[in-house]
């Protein structure tokens, strides 16, 4: 079985003071969770905000947004996974559609930064997803199975537990246009099966797919009832704790 992981991807929002304030309520609306796993995931200087986020609520988790492949050095502007480490982070978003658009990531580019985050002990977030035009020319498939290959190249299969994927179609994100529940399944089915081709079938059972693109409270259960659909990468809906925590709540609902 595979645990659900439902993420707050913050974006550039909420500096250290909001984001105390935000798990000051967001703890007081969720309570106890036990079978989801939750990442907040702020932008790099929120993070020391919500280091000792875990000793509280043990079933959340800290991620960053992004990582640099090496250890140290003259890369001004980056931050390395030993750095993250170092500030509690467990998990770290790679190749977020964002960063592939406006700052150049290419699945090369992903794959350096997915091999060096394993190597330190962090867990890849690999985000991929086609855009509308990929998709209104027939080319979702082509997309995905590149971005799969490319950015998982070279990776052992033993580290495919600690991998996780989320497939957000880029005409999704911040659109409010949210992929219908058997669109998004259709492509998790497809990633599936593209990481039985290029990994082994137990590989590609163990690995944990989220979907991401204008999640909200009232379109997760449907999103979440599908046999591949692991968790959810969330946006615009997590930067409200209540929100959020709604999410929660309507993917628990699917555990019963
Ligand atoms: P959204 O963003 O929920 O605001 O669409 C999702 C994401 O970009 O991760």
């Amino acid at each position: 079985m595979r645990k659900k992981i439902l993420a707050a991807n913050w974006k550039m929002n909420l500096t250290q003071v909001e984001a105390a304030s935000f798990v000051q309520t967001f703890l007081g609306e969720i309570g106890e969770v036990n079978d989801v796993e939750i990442v907040i995931v702020p932008p790099f200087t929120s993070i020391p905000a919500l280091a000792q986020i875990s000793e509280k609520a043990p079933f959340i988790r800290l991620g960053a947004q992004n990582v640099h492949w090496e250890r140290s050095g003259a890369y001004t502007g980056e931050i390395s996974a030993t750095m993250l480490r170092a500030l509690f982070v467990k998990y770290v978003l790679i190749g977020h559609s964002e960063r592939r658009s406006l700052f150049g990531e290419t699945d090369e580019t992903v794959n350096r930064k997915v091999s060096a985050a394993l190597e330190a002990g962090l867990r890849p977030i690999m985000c991929i997803g086609e855009s509308l035009a990929e998709r209104e020319s027939g080319l979702v498939e082509k997309v995905l199975h590149r971005q799969v290959e490319g950015g998982l190249k070279g990776i052992a299969a033993d580290h495919m537990s600690e991998i996780v994927l989320a497939y957000e179609p880029v005409w999704a994100i911040g659109t409010g246009r949210t992929a219908t529940p058997e669109q998004a399944e259709e492509a998790h089915a497809f990633i599936r099966s593209v990481l039985a081709e290029l990994f082994d079938q137990s590989s590609a059972d163990r690995i944990r797919i989220q979907y991401g693109g204008s999640v909200k409270p009232e379109n997760t259960e449907d999103l979440m009832r599908k046999p591949d659909i692991d968790g959810a990468l969330v946006g615009g809906a997590s930067l409200d704790p209540r929100s959020f925590a709604q999410i929660i709540r309507a993917t628990e609902k699917t555990l019963k």
